[in-house]
């Protein structure tokens, strides 16, 4: 407890990480060596690019107050209420799945490698627990889905039944090919934030190329604080989702000519998306306030995907919590579009106008345009995003001919 209050104290930004404390699972110079040499003995776990997201979240403080994947009661507590066993809010669970042969080469009690691409081990995990995941279960609780269309089910059912839970410690920092300048830790953006001296500062999720309704919820929610953390998701995404490189670069765009430098800080999140809808939400928001985040946004059918989620589930879900629970403070905004009456944006709680007057297009149907050469209107998306996305457009199309 000593340790953590101090850690607490320690801690730079201007909220407390959830659960009090920063984690961090990396290992001293001491610890890795000694994980080193006993290296060669260990039994191994092939993980992929989602667990190995998981392993840096885990790592870095990101999922502060998680130290490593699940066990059977955090992962029990969290599916059916919410909750890990220590009572903390936590929507999803971060469980480590694996196949039954690297069940049978280990025990509980036991050091496991856990290898990234190449074989190569990033870190260790002491095995507490081996336990059986009920996926069904799982998915309806966590997705309110077992259909295998939905993209966070259908990688659920992908990995096996049976998990091992326990602390984690990295060996060393993931590399990354992409983003460099874009990659933060908690404490680093932590940091940041206190250097420009912001107090309050709202965080942003995104998978998708930036448009004008998300540059009017982030710019409506900096009215209101010190600073805007625009963090895009740039782990594993759906296949049809637009690739992370092309939407940074609508990121930088758009920075550049329509937003204050000085009141926006531009990161990448590792994670992988689960399009879990209300219950990512939550746990959008609980990441966002270990990276420093005092208010998050939630928009129209946040993390949502397809038709599993009524627009306005990822709001009602907060309800289920104590404000003081979260720490941090939800923003939510309705639907919002671009108005040819009002001559601006707006949303369904200012406009009075008919839907007709509204341009709003739906992520399909942008991609559609895109395909067929056709740029969206400069109502939907800035000309200099949509002259990154039409470039993209054609450079994908002409390596399919
Ligand atoms: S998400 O899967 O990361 O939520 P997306 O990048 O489209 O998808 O959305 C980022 C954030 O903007 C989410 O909080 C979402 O709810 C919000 N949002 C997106 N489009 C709209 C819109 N037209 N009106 C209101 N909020 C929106």
């Amino acid at each position: 407890m000593a340790e953590a209050l101090s850690a607490e104290t320690k801690t730079p930004g201007s909220i407390p990480p959830h659960g009090g404390a920063l984690v961090n699972r990396e290992a001293d110079p001491e610890g890795r060596e000694e994980l080193l040499e006993k290296l060669p003995r260990l039994a191994k776990i092939a993980l992929g690019p989602w667990e190995l997201s998981d392993v840096e979240m885990i790592a870095t403080g990101a999922f502060s107050p998680l130290t490593g994947f699940f066990t059977r009661s955090d992962y029990e507590s969290v599916v059916s209420r919410m909750r890990l066993s220590s009572g903390l809010p936590w929507s999803v669970p971060i469980a480590l799945s694996v196949s039954p042969g690297e069940a049978e080469s280990v025990k509980e009690g036991d050091e496991v490698a856990l290898t990234g691409r190449g074989d190569r081990a990033v870190a260790v995990i002491k095995v507490k627990e081996i336990f059986y995941r009920d996926r069904e279960r799982e998915a309806r609780l966590v997705y309110r889905t077992e259909e295998p269309a939905h993209p966070g089910v259908a990688y659920l059912f992908q990995t096996g039944p049976i998990a091992i839970g326990g602390e984690i410690t990295l060996l060393e920092r993931p590399y990354h090919a992409s983003f460099g300048k874009y990659r933060f830790y908690p404490v680093e953006t932590r940091c940041a934030f206190d250097e420009r001296g912001w107090k309050r500062v709202v965080g942003f999720q995104t998978r998708n190329p930036i448009h004008r309704a998300h540059e009017y919820i982030q710019k409506v929610a900096l009215e209101v604080v010190d600073g805007l953390f625009l963090h895009p998701l740039v782990g594993e995404t759906k296949e049809d989702d637009i690739p992370a490189d092309v939407r940074m670069r609508c990121y930088e765009a758009l920075l550049k000519n329509y937003y204050p430098a000085d009141r926006v800080f531009l990161g990448v999140l590792p994670a992988a998306m689960r399009y879990a809808g209300p219950r990512e939400a939550i746990f959008h928001a609980i990441v966002r306030k270990n990276y420093g985040c005092t208010h998050f946004i939630v928009g129209r059918d946040h993390a949502g995907v397809g038709n599993y989620y009524g627009s306005f589930d990822a709001h009602r879900i907060f309800e289920d919590f104590e404000p003081d629970e979260l720490g941090i403070t939800p923003l939510f905004f309705d639907y919002t579009f671009y108005c040819r009456r009002c001559g601006g944006m707006a949303s369904h709680k200012t406009c009075p106008h008919d839907k007709r007057e509204h341009v709003s297009l739906s992520g399909t149907k942008v991609r559609q345009m895109l395909k067929e050469g056709v740029a969206p209107p400069t109502e939907f998306t800035r000309p200099e995003v949509a002259k990154v996305l039409m470039d993209w457009a054609r450079e994908s199309n002409g390596h399919d001919r």
